[in-house]
C-alpha cells in the first residue's frame, strides 16, 4: 500500500524548504502529491524533481570526470547521498563550490562534471596531493609523457622487475620531495606510486618520507590519458590551494556550497589510518573544525560535513551529536573497511551534518 508523508518530512528528506515543497506540489512536479485540507501529502517513495528553473544547477551532461587518485576515506560510496544534499537552486542562488579538504575529490569530480557552479575552490594540507592537482591543471603534457613512460616500462615486467621499478620510483620520489623538482616530475611519481602501492595509501614516516610498500595489482592503470585531459580542461576554472582549511574562509560567502570531509575520528582501536600526515586529526582538531563551521555558517554558506559515526562502536558516544547540536545530523549507511583486513568490511553508519 502506498504510504504518504508530510511536506515538512519531505523538506527534511530533500534538504529544501517546506515552501519549496509546496510550490513543487502546486506545479504538479511531484508525482502523486495530494492536498488534504490545507496540507500537501506526498507519497513516501516520491523522487525529488530536478529543478529546471535555474540553469546553474541543471545537470550538464558534460564528460563524467573520475578521481585520478585513490584516497583513504574517499567518498565514492557516499557521493549519491551527499549529492542529494546540494540544494537545487530553488531556495538559494548558489554560485560557488568549496571543498577545503578535497583528498581524492569523489564529490568534487561529480560536481565538476555535472553542475554549473561559476567558481570552484579546493584545498588540502597534503602538499604532494595538491602538487598533483596543480600539475594536472598546469603541466598536463609533461605529466602525461612521464606517466606513459612509466606505464610502458612497468607493466611488461615480471614480479621481481616490478618490485625493483617500484622501489626505485619510491626512492626518486623521496629524493625530489626533499629537493626542488618540477611539479610534473613529482606529480608523476606521486600518481605512479598511488596507482601501484598497497591500497593506494599515502603514509609518511617521521621524516616525511613516503614508506608504503608495493601493492599487488595485475594491470594497474597508471596513465588514464583521456580522464587526465578532461580533468585538465575542467580545472582551469578551479582555485587550488595547499594549506589549512581555514584559508578557504576568504572564498566562502553566502553564495557558496561547502563540502568538508575531515579525516575520521578512528572508529576502532585498530583503525589508526587517520594520520594522512604526521599529525593525526584528534578531538581538539574536530573542535577547531566545528568552530570554523560555525563561522562559515554565520557567513551564510550552505554546508555539508561528513564524518564517521562514533555510535558504531559506542552507542553512548555523543561527541558529534553534541558538537553539532545546532545543525541537522543525518545518519546514512555505508560499507567500510573496519581495519586493514579486507575481510572485516562491515555496514556502518556515517554522519552527514548540514545547516
Ligand atoms: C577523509 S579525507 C577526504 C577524502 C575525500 N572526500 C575523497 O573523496 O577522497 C580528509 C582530507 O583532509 C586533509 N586534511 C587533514 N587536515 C587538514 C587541514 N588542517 N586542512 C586541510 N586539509 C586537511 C587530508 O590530507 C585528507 O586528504
Amino acid at each position: 500500500m502506498l504510504s504518504y508523508i508530510s511536506a515538512r518530512e519531505v523538506a527534511e528528506k530533500w534538504n529544501i524548504s517546506q515552501r519549496r515543497v509546496a510550490i513543487l506540489c502546486s506545479e504538479d512536479r511531484i508525482k502523486g502529491a495530494m492536498m488534504v485540507g490545507n496540507m500537501w501529502i506526498i507519497p513516501s517513495n516520491a523522487e525529488k524533481p530536478i529543478d529546471k528553473r535555474t540553469v546553474r544547477f541543471e545537470k550538464t551532461h558534460k564528460t563524467e570526470l573520475k578521481p585520478f587518485i585513490k584516497w583513504v576515506g574517499g567518498k565514492g560510496q557516499l557521493v549519491d547521498e551527499i549529492e542529494k544534499m546540494i540544494p537545487d537552486g530553488g531556495d538559494r542562488d548558489l554560485a560557488k563550490y568549496a571543498e577545503p579538504m578535497v583528498g581524492g575529490g569523489a564529490l568534487f569530480f561529480r560536481v565538476l562534471s555535472r553542475y554549473n557552479f561559476k567558481e570552484f575552490y579546493i584545498s588540502d594540507i597534503n602538499a604532494e596531493l595538491i602538487n598533483a592537482y596543480t600539475a594536472v591543471k598546469k603541466n598536463i603534457e609533461e605529466l602525461i609523457v612521464r606517466l606513459k613512460d612509466m606505464e610502458m616500462a612497468f607493466l611488461p615486467l615480471d614480479d621481481n622487475g616490478r618490485k625493483y621499478f617500484y622501489y626505485n620510483v619510491r626512492d626518486k620520489f623521496n629524493t625530489v620531495i626533499l629537493n626542488d623538482a618540477t611539479s610534473a616530475e613529482k606529480a608523476a611519481y606521486f600518481i605512479f606510486l598511488n596507482r601501484t602501492c598497497f591500497n593506494g595509501l599515502y603514509r609518511v614516516n617521521r621524516k616525511g618520507l613516503f614508506n608504503v610498500p608495493m601493492g599487488s595489482y595485475k594491470n594497474p592503470t597508471i596513465c588514464d590519458e583521456e580522464n587526465l585531459r578532461n580533468i585538465h580542461n575542467a580545472l582551469q576554472n578551479v582555485t587550488i590551494v595547499c594549506g589549512d582549511y581555514t584559508l578557504s574562509k576568504s572564498f566562502i560567502d553566502n553564495k557558496t556550497f561547502v563540502y568538508i570531509d575531515p579525516p575520521y575520528r578512528p572508529i576502532s582501536e585498530t583503525s589508526a589510518f587517520t594520520s594522512y600526515n604526521v599529525d593525526a586529526f584528534d578531538d581538539d582538531e574536530q573542535m577547531r573544525l566545528a568552530k570554523f563551521i560555525d563561522e562559515i555558517n554565520a557567513a551564510g554558506a550552505k554546508i555539508v560535513l561528513s564524518n564517521s559515526d562514533p555510535k558504531n562502536v559506542n552507542p553512548e558516544d555523543n561527541f558529534f551529536d553534541d558538537l553539532y547540536k545546532s545543525y541537522r545530523i543525518h545518519r546514512v549507511t555505508a560499507t567500510r573497511m573496519i581495519n586493514s583486513n579486507a575481510e572485516k568490511r562491515g555496514k556502518i553508519s556515517e554522519l552527514l551534518i548540514s545547516n
